[in-house]
């Protein structure tokens, strides 16, 4: 696992994912960014797989960009953390997992989901994208590289701190 800083509409990976909306219409933020740089064949590519409900991930190709291949997962809301929302959010990055593994992807670069527009807190969201990963990378024998995408320093922050953490055993 590798945590980077920048665009991740930029990066040259299987598989870039998306911080969706279950409808997998454009958005803001970093869907947004995705379906500029992808031109309007990903929303076409998109309606007929909505809706994809919180905590579930769909496939597109990347069509524009420079990734082959799009993975639309959508985060939880935080409505406080009393709603299921940890559950969500690692749901989110276990099936994008699994989507790249069943189309034998080798690289893919996760934003932080849910740190944005939905409000997740990005100490609590690092903690549960950097578990997930590592849980995950226990149980299967083919494991993409994969990026953890930081579109600020302090996401880099709290991404590197749970990643330290969970190396420690103390998360
Ligand atoms: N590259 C990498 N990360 C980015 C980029 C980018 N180009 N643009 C934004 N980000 C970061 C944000 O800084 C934040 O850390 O992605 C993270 C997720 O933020 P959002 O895009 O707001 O995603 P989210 O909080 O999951 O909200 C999803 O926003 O745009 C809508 O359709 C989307 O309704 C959905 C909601």
């Amino acid at each position: 696992m590798k945590i980077i800083e920048g665009d991740i509409t930029a990066l040259d990976t299987d598989a870039i994912v998306n911080a969706a909306n279950t409808a997998l219409l454009p958005g803001g933020g970093v869907c947004g960014a995705i379906h500029s740089a992808a031109g309007p064949e990903l929303a076409a590519a998109c309606r007929s797989l909505a809706p994809c409900p919180t905590g579930e991930a769909r496939i597109t190709p990347g069509f524009e960009l420079i990734a082959r291949h799009v993975i639309h997962t959508v985060g939880p809301v935080w409505h406080g953390g009393q709603n299921g929302e940890a559950a969500l959010l690692a749901a989110c990055y276990r099936n994008s997992l699994v989507i790249a593994a069943q189309h034998s992807l080798h690289s893919i670069a996760f934003p932080a989901i849910s740190t944005g527009i939905f409000g997740y807190p990005e100490d609590q969201a690092a903690k549960i994208a950097v578990s997930t990963i590592c849980e995950w990378a226990g149980e299967t024998a083919a494991m993409p590289q994969i990026y953890l995408c930081c579109f600020s320093h302090s996401t880099r922050g709290h991404l590197e701190h749970a990643l330290h953490q969970f190396q420690e055993g103390t998360c």
